[in-house]
């Protein structure tokens, strides 16, 4: 059977204002499952809900992994369980390289104790693979990077990490053709590497051309009113959101 992140019923509030309305959503490992939907319609505060921020209140509902009740986790314990998130926008840590932070996620993650001359081979080895420059690894994070290159860094992370599912959050956001090449590429790597479960919030089609979804869900206001093949992608960039809310009321 494969393992799979399921939300249920999952309702969810921030200063007391209603956000996430009773959603229900399914990621398999092995599967790549993208969300979409207007400015403003829940899809971050699904993500952060499910990796447990607590600037968020689950009202009701659950978040599973298998039959596993992760909903009362906190965000670390969630990661070891094999959760991984890639911010929309990521932020600076002053005065910790990369290359320092990344080798401590993996040993708190992984419960192990990583040399930093192991490390290195790891970091290189990845770096690599991803087509990163591994400059970028010596520099302290999101430090004056551009926004290309933190969203290289997130996959940078993933990659690193292996998680089992990985919410990436408008990840093809403000990259130039050649930099979402490299990290769909480098998506697509990870995935066949570790067989993680991919859930893609975007906007746009063009990151689904180079990691074709299995499903496709549409987030209005909160609620999922649509759940389609890949195709949905092409039928939105068409006639945009106006047809989705026209056939639900
Ligand atoms: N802490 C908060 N307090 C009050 N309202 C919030 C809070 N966080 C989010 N919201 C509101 O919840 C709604 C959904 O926000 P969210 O960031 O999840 O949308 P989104 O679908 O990711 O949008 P975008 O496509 O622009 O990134 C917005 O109206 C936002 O202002
Ligand atoms: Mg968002």
């Amino acid at each position: 059977m494969n393992n799979k992140l399921v939300v249920k019923d999952l309702t969810v509030s921030a200063s007391g204002k209603l956000i996430i309305d009773k959603v229900n959503l399914e990621v398999k490992q092995g599967e790549v499952v993208a969300l979409m939907g207007p400015n403003g319609s829940g899809k971050s505060t699904l993500a952060n809900s499910i990796m447990g921020n607590p600037k968020f209140k689950i009202e009701k509902g659950s978040i599973l992994i298998n039959s596993e009740d992760i909903t009362k986790l906190k965000t670390n314990e969630r990661a070891k369980k094999g959760i991984f998130m890639s911010f929309q926008y990521p932020s600076e840590i002053a005065g910790i390289t990369i290359s320092n932070f990344l080798r401590a996620a993996l040993n708190t993650i992984k419960d192990t104790n990583i040399s930093v001359i192991d490390f290195q081979k790891i970091l290189k080895e990845n770096t690599k693979e991803l087509n990163i420059g591994e400059n970028l690894a010596k520099r302290y994070i999101n430090e004056g990077f551009s926004g290309g290159e933190k969203k290289k860094f997130e996959i940078l992370q993933m990659s690193i990490l292996e998680p089992k599912f990985a919410l990436l959050d408008e990840t093809d956001s403000g990259l130039d053709v050649d930099a979402l090449k490299i990290i769909s590429n480098g998506i697509n790597k990870i995935k066949s590497k570790t067989n993680m479960g991919i859930l893609i919030i975007t906007h746009y089609k063009r990151i689904l051309d180079y990691i074709t979804p299995d499903k496709i869900y549409i987030m209005v206001d909160g609620k999922i009113v649509k759940e389609g093949d890949s195709s949905l992608s092409s039928k939105l960039e068409q006639f945009g959101y106006n047809w989705v809310k026209e056939e639900n009321n």
